[in-house]
């Protein structure tokens, strides 16, 4: 049977991969771009065991959910491999992307060739809102990190646990 025959409806599927470590409002507003797009967006926590994060994978997916659950078609899941693999073991065709500036795009451009090569799956870039064109989450770490004020770029919740986590230390 071919899923146009199939009484399941074809789902439109895209991936929003990356660290977050933590999520900042620039991730939030590529995902509820990408959640109006697509009927599920899986939001990818790839680990990289060779990077220690200040947020350890569980937490971020936490933070990822609780901040997430606004949208309804959100799914937040991690993985430990190739993000080819993750999409396809999903049957995910697309990888939504937040592109900031100039600078990002070289990077950006080999791996969606890469993964394309690979597997077929393409990427979307989103233009990031120029709001958040300066904004990571390393420098939300490292501004936090010297008492610097973070709170229009991070939400509440992801502030609090900031923080917290900076004041353990
Ligand atoms: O938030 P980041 O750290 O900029 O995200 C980068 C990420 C996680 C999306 C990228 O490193 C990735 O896709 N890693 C998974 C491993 C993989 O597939 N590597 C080959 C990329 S062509």
């Amino acid at each position: 049977m071919t899923a146009l025959e199939s009484e399941e409806p074809l789902l439109r599927r895209a991936v929003c991969p990356g660290s977050f470590d933590p999520v900042t409002n620039g991730h939030l507003d590529i995902i509820a771009r990408a959640s109006k797009l697509y009927d599920v967006v899986h939001v990818a926590v790839m680990i990289n065991k060779s990077k220690q994060g200040l947020f350890s994978v569980e937490e971020r997916l936490d933070l990822l959910r609780e901040t997430t659950a606004e949208y309804g078609n959100v799914e937040v899941e991690s993985f430990h491999g190739l993000l080819v693999d993750f999409c396809k073991q999903r049957d995910i065709p697309a990888i939504v992307k937040g592109l900031r500036a100039v600078s990002d795009f070289d990077y950006e451009l080999q791996m969606a060739q890469m993964n394309n090569g690979l597997s077929g799956v393409e990427t979307l870039f989103v233009p990031t809102n120029p709001t958040y064109s300066f904004l990571s989450s390393s420098l939300v770490k490292e501004v936090a990190a010297w008492g610097g004020d973070v709170t229009h770029l991070v939400p509440p919740l992801v502030l609090r646990r900031l923080t917290q986590r900076l004041a353990e230390r």
